[in-house]
């Protein structure tokens, strides 16, 4: 996959809903953490390799159901525009055949006798490395290209409302594990108009159980004490 988007022209956000913005930031840096883990492992230890295989089949299930949820909200959306999403459609058709050789390749760590684990190992790097920059291009074809589209044809109301309807399909655990994904990818303004409006729409013991399972735990304690001054102390 080649990135074909002029680079000197990327679309400035003019206040849009950023309905990609997000979740894209956490999926990238959880597989930017991923990347090196894997390059640096020591395959002939078995509790490093079992942890780093263990994040990597949560990544890979993450990133799974995410393609989903784009599928079924944003390109059945932009169909019913006639918006052609031919492009982002095979990228995501890619995407899923290439978790599915990720997957063997991790069964082939977790498989490989002593002596061909750390070539096993090797194998997954450059694969999963591979995807890495297939899935960076693939981002930002949406965030540069589909998502000026979005905003041509729907309000941010109506972007809101898809992004709603992706967390209303979702159990809670998973919204957790996707909030502990994307909250220490943000920067202090996006991690204070989120739980901003968590706090202000969620019932209060679902809020606080958000704050102790999915936010606290995923910043540091700088973070953390920075978003509360910046939510007035309210959380
Ligand atoms: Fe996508």
């Amino acid at each position: 996959m080649t990135v074909h988007a002029d680079l000197a022209q990327i679309p400035a956000l003019n206040g849009r809903y950023d309905l990609y913005g997000l979740v894209h930031k956490g999926l990238r840096r959880m597989q930017c953490h991923v990347l090196p883990r894997l390059g640096a492992n020591d395959f002939a230890d078995a509790d490093t390799t079992g942890k780093l295989l263990a994040d990597m089949k949560r990544l890979l299930s993450m990133a799974a159901a995410h393609v989903e949820h784009e599928d079924s909200e944003i390109h059945v959306a932009l169909q019913r525009y006639s918006v052609s999403t031919d492009l982002v459609d095979t990228q995501h058709d890619d995407h899923r055949a290439t978790f599915k050789l990720l997957e063997e390749k991790i069964a082939a760590v977790e498989d490989a006798q002593p002596s061909g684990r750390a070539e096993a190992g090797r194998a997954l790097y450059l694969a999963f490395a591979a995807y890495v920059a297939d899935d960076f291009a693939h981002m930002h074809e949406e965030e540069t290209v589909i998502a000026p589209i979005l905003w041509t044809h729907f309000s941010d109301a109506e972007l809101h409302q898809m992004e709603m309807r992706i967390i209303a399909s979702m159990p809670p655990e998973e919204n957790m594990a996707f909030m502990r994904v994307m909250l220490p990818a943000m920067n202090p303004s996006e991690r204070k108009a989120l739980v901003g409006g968590m706090l202000q729409t969620m019932p209060p013991e679902v809020f606080h159980a958000a704050l102790e399972f999915a936010i606290r735990p995923s910043l540091t304690a700088q973070e953390f004490a920075s978003l509360r001054a910046d939510l007035g102390h309210a959380a």
